[in-house]
């Protein structure tokens, strides 16, 4: 659990660390009221220790304000002995609990502890609460399965917030269509949603991309343009690909995302620039920062919650949906699947994920002609590169020798000479092979 400690006295607030640090717990500190809103915004706090009496913003004029950005944090407000006596007054301020001065540690932990339990129980009823709410998405997203429910109840909670969102995951998980979701349901939804694609820009545009131009700032700058981050303001800005971003113009971004104002190539004029950002990568980035090729300021700025969506080879619960899915979306006539083409597909392994899915079922009802899609009607790679992922030595060879036979029996028109002869065997042994496998013409392949 992440505890942000806000106290004025340097002292309270080292014991206080010393002691939730030893308990296992990360604590960061504030010593003011705008510090403790600064540092709200950048990490997900879930509990607050806030000194009532502070010189500049008390402790319920603070949590006021962390309550706006996100609701459910919970507080256990510090008093000066006797300030406030009864728990109903507490409530007022907002706090889910109080301390008074001087702090009991044991009694700290104590209400910490009861205060993780309320936490974890209110997780599983807004699990509970998130199933029942799928239908409600501002736009369709497939995933009845665990994997994605949970993909999805992270979106939920995230979104919310002022955080920035660092998605993971293979190429065509769908990163891009999540960003536009927690966009949709953030606060800035009315805003704008800005896409950069940071493995598309060359290098030497692409400060004047993100951050906009003034006239005459470089050579082809004939009028001034405005960047990125600017179109962003009140919206979101959608940097995807964000592993490809050069080195050279890290620091760039992270001053802008720190200090919230940019200023254009050839203008020396601070923008403000507040904009809610989400990053998309299928790299691993941490991998990246050891190798020195994405600085770890950068990377920690950015992956303040991480999403990782999974791959489809590993939600294949999902697929059925999937396809039904954009059937509806591309067919203009009544299809359905074939039970074996369904079992085709949910084996196989999907590399190029719910986009490849996408293309395959988009080219399948356009080539097709009957309302019923067979196995054979799908694509080679779905046909032939079913080498079973599971089994022993003699089932998985039996798996690829079968899958070859039928291969090479298709591709030369089931005329057995020519098989044997592409496959470098006997025809005899081809016969024998086939009756083995129980390969016939017109067999509809599994
Ligand atoms: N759960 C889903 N439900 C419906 N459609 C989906 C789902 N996931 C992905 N798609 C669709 O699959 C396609 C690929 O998704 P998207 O572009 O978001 O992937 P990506 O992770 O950004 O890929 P890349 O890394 O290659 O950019 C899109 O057409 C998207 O609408
Ligand atoms: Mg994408």
């Amino acid at each position: 659990m992440k505890i942000l400690i806000v106290d004025d006295e340097d002292m309270q607030r080292d014991i206080l660390k010393g002691f939730l640090r030893k308990k296992g717990y990360e604590v960061v500190t504030a010593a003011n009221g705008q510090e403790a809103l600064r540092r709200f915004m950048e990490l997900p706090f879930q509990l607050v220790l806030l000194d009532h009496r502070m010189p500049d913003l008390t402790g319920d004029e603070v949590l006021a304000n962390m309550k706006a950005i996100n609701p459910l944090v919970r507080a256990i407000m510090i008093t000066a002995y006797g300030t406030v006596d009864t728990a109903v007054e507490v409530m007022k301020l907002g706090a889910d609990d109080f301390l008074e001065k001087p702090v009991d540690l044991v009694q700290l932990l104590d209400k910490i502890q009861m205060t993780e339990q309320h936490i974890i129980v209110e997780e599983e009823a807004a699990d509970a609460a998130d199933t029942l709410d799928q239908s409600e998405l501002p736009i369709k997203i497939v995933g009845q399965g665990a994997a994605m429910k949970e993909v999805l109840s992270l979106v939920r909670r995230v979104a919310p917030t002022p955080w920035s969102v660092l998605l993971r995951g293979e190429s065509g998980t769908g990163k891009e269509l999540i960003a536009r979701l927690i966009h949709l349901l953030s606060p800035v939804s009315d805003g704008p949603f800005i896409e950069v694609n940071c493995g598309a820009i060359p290098e030497n545009l692409f400060e004047s991309e993100l951050f906009g131009h003034e006239k005459g700032a470089f050579t082809g700058a004939t009028s001034n343009r405005r960047g990125r981050f600017e179109l962003a303001r009140n919206g979101s800005l959608f940097l995807d690909e964000i592993g490809e971003l050069p080195l050279s113009l890290q620091p760039k971004l992270l001053r802008a995302l720190q200090e919230k104002q940019i200023s254009r190539v050839g203008s020396e004029k601070e923008i403000s620039a507040d904009v809610r950002v989400i990053t998309a990568t299928n790299r691993d980035l941490r991998t990246l920062v050891e190798q020195g090729l994405f600085r770890e300021d950068l990377y920690y700025r950015l992956n303040v919650f991480d999403i990782e969506l999974p791959p489809l080879r590993r939600r294949k619960e999902d697929i059925p949906d999937l396809i039904e899915f954009f059937l509806e979306k591309y067919s203009s006539r009544p299809v359905v699947f074939g039970a074996d083409a369904m079992t085709t597909l949910v084996k196989y392994s999907f590399p190029g994920n719910v986009r490849e899915l996408e293309h395959m079922i988009q080219r399948t009802v356009t080539l097709g002609r009957g309302r019923v899609i067979q196995a054979r009607d799908l694509p080679p790679e779905v046909r032939y590169q079913q080498v079973t992922e599971e089994g022993n030595l003699v089932e998985r060879l039996e798996a690829v020798e079968r899958e070859m036979l039928m291969s090479s029996l298709e591709k030369n028109e089931w005329v057995q000479t020519k098989a044997a002869e592409s496959l470098g065997i006997s025809e005899r042994v081809l016969r024998y092979k086939m009756k083995k496998y129980n390969i016939k013409k017109n067999l509809i392949r599994r």
